[in-house]
């Protein structure tokens, strides 16, 4: 109970586990479970759903749980609740130690802004396909860049030329140490969903929508101008560049001054504020991760940020490109599942 008194409905610990739910997390593993006692929500983290070859130190575990944070306190917030999200102490155990808890305080009235991004909630999914070539307005990128901040977070746009060569070079460099290794390729087989009813895991359909895996570990010359049959003809290759919708998504990167599991909660929430904030924009995002995977691509892809600490997220954000064909959106766990407690109800 908040100290006017004010009390938390079952209806609003439902709303805000599942707007928790909605959250973004590695492979859509859901790693999560909330308790509700005392008036308190509790978070923690779900170690049975952990992916121990791409996620050995549970990073991105911790980062999907602090995406879920961020969307549950904005549905409370949305509420009217005024809500305290306690502080994650450095080196919990996750398997027994919450990894937050809120609790409510009093009421108060949601900001403009705490509107705008609970209306987002429903709409952001990670989108694969192809963006339009517009690059983002410099005021577009401030306001990503501002929401990263309210959440402790720093956020550094790749935007020379040399850092988006080489950011590619190391993403390609780290699907391609992926492709080839058994383990990793066990663990993604095992969150590839073929049943459309399934709850977690990531929908074949849309696993297809990505990038075509590659074979090679360096593009071989392609002689075909791209057709994969008779070479082009002078003026079929003219018409082709004239043509040519090539994608220059903005590519923002999130980091965190140091990387206990404080900083990697806090990353989770500046990754889903950032999300909604763009989503809300009418922006399309999807993560590019792999390069965070392994620790060697991770500090390289650190040094072209500038940024202090440890790099935390890599994101691809651009406009949606409309005539791109539908995506199958990922489906979430049922309430029943994540949300251990309910007292006083
Ligand atoms: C820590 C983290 C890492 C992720 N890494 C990738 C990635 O490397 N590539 C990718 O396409 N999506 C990545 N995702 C997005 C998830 O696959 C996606 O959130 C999940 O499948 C749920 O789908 P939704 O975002 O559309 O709700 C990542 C998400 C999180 C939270």
């Amino acid at each position: 109970m908040g100290t006017d008194g004010t009390t938390i409905s079952t209806e609003q610990v439902y709303a805000a586990v599942e707007a928790g739910g909605l959250a973004p997390s590695i492979h859509n593993s859901q790693p999560w479970r909330w308790r509700y006692r005392d008036e308190t929500l509790e978070l923690y983290a779900d170690l049975s759903r952990a992916l121990p070859v791409i996620d050995p130190d549970h990073r991105q575990m911790v980062i999907s749980c602090g995406a879920a944070l961020l969307n549950a306190w904005l549905s409370l917030r949305a509420a009217g609740l005024d809500v305290e999200v306690s502080d994650l102490s450095d080196g919990p155990d996750l398997a027994t130690v919450p990894l937050a808890t809120l609790r409510i305080e009093g009421t108060r009235p949601p900001t403009p802004d705490e509107k705008r991004l609970a209306a987002a909630l429903t709409l952001r999914h990670t989108d694969r396909r192809p963006f339009t070539t517009a690059p983002l307005p410099a005021e577009q990128v401030h306001e990503l860049r501002r929401a990263a901040e309210a959440e402790g977070c720093w956020l550094a746009t790749l935007t020379s030329e040399d850092a988006r060569v080489e950011l590619a070079v190391l993403l390609a460099r780290a699907d391609w140490a992926e492709q080839h290794d058994p383990g990793y390729q066990a663990e993604l087989a095992s969150w590839i969903r073929y049943d459309s009813e399934a709850t977690d895991g990531i929908p074949r359909p849309t696993a297809l929508s990505s990038a075509e895996p590659r074979v090679e570990e360096f593009p071989t010359r392609d002689f075909t101008g791209g057709t994969g049959g008779e070479p082009a003809s002078p003026s079929e290759a003219e018409e082709r560049a004239r043509t040519a919708q090539v994608e220059r998504p903005d590519v923002l990167v999130i980091g965190t001054d140091a990387d206990g599991p404080a900083d990697r909660l806090r990353a989770g929430r500046a990754l889903s504020r950032v999300l909604l904030t763009a989503t809300a924009a009418g922006l399309a995002t999807s993560p590019l991760g792999q390069a965070l995977d392994i620790e060697a691509t991770r500090s390289l892809v650190h040094s072209l940020t500038g940024g202090t600490g440890l790099t935390q997220m890599i994101l691809r954000v651009g406009y949606p490109d409309t005539s791109a064909p539908a995506f199958t959106p990922t489906r979430r766990r049922p309430i029943g599942e994540v949300l251990e407690h309910l007292s006083d109800s």
